[in-house]
């Protein structure tokens, strides 16, 4: 079961804005739909006459998700405002890439996500973007493909970026894209994870890397104890995309939480799991790490989690596993392990 949500007041407030501008657009073809949670705008564009085409790179809620756009050639296309920089600069210019000469984009989002400043990144590629709405906290730019214009960087290959990550055996690339969690560095929980991992016995385990990222935890897991076998699974495809390059043989799952999971069975679940979806916080994700992890777990699996330190973990651990211990408090995280 993928994880039920109720949508930001940024999404409902967004999409209206963009459905008001479509409906008013008089647009047919084909028109990309991009970064979407809800369906107003798809539906806004076949009342318009177009017909939508949606790209979701989030697998949220069973949605199928891939890491690029599909091929064009479009009419038009609309993008929900990502969370961030380099996310809007590669989702722009993958829009360019498919959209035909004189096609309109129309970026949208909330004043509080940069939908104010969004300009900054069109321009360089589009040209001059307008302000075409506005209300609710939100608006909507307009920016055209115009013939002659910059080259989109139109392909996912285009944005990748190797650096260098130091792991027990020396230093190895490392590679990852624009909007993936800690991109090129490893962030501090996930640090005091992988210390709390060296007393975990792994040799000839099956282990699934959940909310995986780049990959990082795997990596480091299999460097540690090569004859692990270890799953990754994320919700965002562009992160698997990087995982899959990072860990080559390694099994992929697009997943919204234990969503994709059917009949898998771990000796071991480890996590560094979310505690953000776009700008909203929320702890859904982690609570159903752990609620659900002993369904996909064997009979003497476990689950290891590191959380911020002052996250009330304890009663809800103690409540799914047998065994609840805290493997490691370090700085500002907590690493959780629970066992039946
Ligand atoms: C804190 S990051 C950890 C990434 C990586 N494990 C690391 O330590 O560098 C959390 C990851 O959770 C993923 N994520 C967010 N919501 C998710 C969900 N509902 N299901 C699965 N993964 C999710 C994000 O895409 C992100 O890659």
């Amino acid at each position: 079961m993928s994880l039920k949500r109720s949508a930001d007041w940024r999404d409902r407030a967004a999409s209206e804005l963009m459905s008001g501008v479509l409906s008013g657009a008089g647009i047919t073809g084909n028109v990309l739909v991009m970064l979407e949670p809800l369906p107003e705008v798809a539906a806004a564009v076949s009342e318009a006459g177009g017909q939508a085409r949606s790209w979701h790179r989030f697998a949220r809620e069973g949605k199928k998700a891939s890491a690029w756009v599909p091929a064009g050639p479009f009419a038009a296309a609309t993008l929900r405002l990502p969370k961030a920089k380099d996310e809007l600069e590669m989702a722009v210019h993958a829009a360019a890439s498919v959209l035909e000469v004189d096609a309109p984009l129309w970026v949208y989002g909330a004043n509080d996500e940069g939908a104010g400043s969004a300009d900054r990144v069109i321009d360089p590629l589009m040209g001059p973007a307008r302000t075409v709405a506005s209300g609710g906290r939100c608006r909507v730019l307009e920016a055209f493909r115009r013939a002659g214009g910059p080259r989109p960087r139109g392909t996912l290959n285009e944005w990748r970026r190797s650096t260098s990550l130091e792991f027990p055996a020396g230093p190895r690339e490392w590679i990852s894209y624009p909007g993936i969690f800690a991109h090129g560095r490893v962030d501090p929980g996930t640090r005091v994870l992988l210390a709390a991992m060296r007393t975990v016995r792994l040799a000839g385990r099956h282990v699934l890397d959940f909310a995986c990222g780049s990959g990082i935890v795997g990596a480091f897991l299999l460097a540690h104890e090569p004859t692990a076998r270890v799953d990754l699974l994320d919700v965002d495809s562009v992160a698997l995309a990087a995982a899959g390059e990072n860990i080559t043989g390694a099994r992929l799952i697009s997943s919204d939480g234990f969503g994709a999971l059917e009949r898998e069975r771990y000796d071991l679940i480890v996590s560094n799991p979310p505690y953000h979806e776009g700008k909203a916080e929320t702890r859904g994700v982690v609570e159903n790490l752990i609620r659900g992890a002993p369904d996909y777990l064997k009979a003497a699996g476990s689950l290891m989690l590191v959380t911020r330190r002052g996250f009330p973990m304890a009663a809800l651990m103690k409540s799914t596993f047998k065994t609840v211990e805290v493997s490691l408090d370090e700085g500002l995280y907590r690493v959780w392990f629970g066992k039946n």
